[in-house]
């Protein structure tokens, strides 16, 4: 069974609740009030202020809100709020049920497995995936310029690795010709759903991080901006080197410290990065005109 016919499954029961994106009524009733009458014939029908409250909606009104284009990074006030949506986020509220059989799946020898990705949302300015990994799927180590990006593991178990670049490394030094750079490392656990969302900066939060997944996991990203070649965050992957290997800088980093240090080497993009592209079935957006 494929992931596109088991998220299907979901998506049954979840388009029960759609409703229509009709936001203005047509009796020219004033726009300051925008709640919707339920019509006897229409039970399903629901109003935007309603919908407002469903988490994914306010997840994304929040965004609208928070990302304030390319260069720009969250406030710490506006990251909180961010947080405290994410942190009461279900896999329900996405359409997703620890019930699938995906994420019952074990391991099954001999067959690399795919990593798959939905997309719910993307602006110029933020976007909204969900990353499908099953057990023993590897997002390899990857970076985010310029971008700070919110991870809320939905359902799972995954093993996160993540560093930070040093801003004094010496990877120009004559003395480092192949250009490693040094990185200090800000994760090295595994995280088990429901837990609390993580959050990653430009330059610090562990930017540059990889997922191994212990059993099938599903991952929302929230990233804003999102990637864009065309803009110069394409995404460069790495791998790491304990810092034993190369110690320049040992004269500033010694002993049990430097098994927080490492090198990080830019490498080709892996085999296990390409992923499988999914249609979204969840609940939808009804997109605001500013985003
Ligand atoms: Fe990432």
């Amino acid at each position: 069974m494929t992931i596109e016919v088991r998220l299907a499954e979901v998506s049954k029961t979840i388009r029960k609740r759609k409703c229509s994106r009709k936001s203005s009524s047509s009796n020219g009733a004033s726009t300051s009030s925008r709640k919707r009458r339920r019509s006897p014939s229409s039970p399903l029908s629901i109003t935007e202020e309603e919908r407002s409250l469903f988490p994914l909606q306010k997840l994304y009104m929040s965004c609208v809100d928070v990302f304030k284009g390319a260069g720009t990074v969250p406030s710490p006030s506006d990251v909180q709020k961010l947080c405290r949506i994410l942190d009461g986020m279900r896999a329900e509220d996405l359409g997703l049920s620890r019930n699938l059989q995906f994420f019952k799946t074990k391991s099954n020898p001999g067959i690399t497995p795919k990593v798959a990705c939905t997309t719910i949302y993307q602006s110029e300015k933020f976007s909204l995936c969900i990353f499908f990994l099953p057990v023993n799927a590897v997002i390899p180590l990857h970076n985010h310029p310029e971008m700070t990006v919110f991870n809320k593991l939905l359902i799972g178990k995954v093993h996160i690795k993540a560093y930070d670049l040093l801003n004094s490394n010496k990877s120009d030094d004559s003395n480092n010709p192949s250009k490693l750079k040094l990185a200090s490392l800000k994760a090295d656990g595994i995280f088990t759903a429901p837990c609390n969302t993580s959050v990653l900066y430009p330059t610090s939060g562990g930017n540059i991080h990889a997922f191994t997944a212990i059993t099938p996991c599903a991952i929302l990203d929230v990233m804003g901006p999102p990637y864009s070649k065309k803009d110069g965050r394409d995404c460069s992957y790495y791998r790491d080197i304990p810092f034993d290997a190369f110690p320049y800088e040992q004269a500033v980093i010694s002993g049990e410290e430097s098994e927080r240090y490492c090198w990080l080497e830019e490498i080709e993009v892996p085999k296990e990065s390409e992923m499988e592209g999914i249609e979204y079935m969840g609940p939808q957006i009804i997109e605001m005109s500013s985003s």
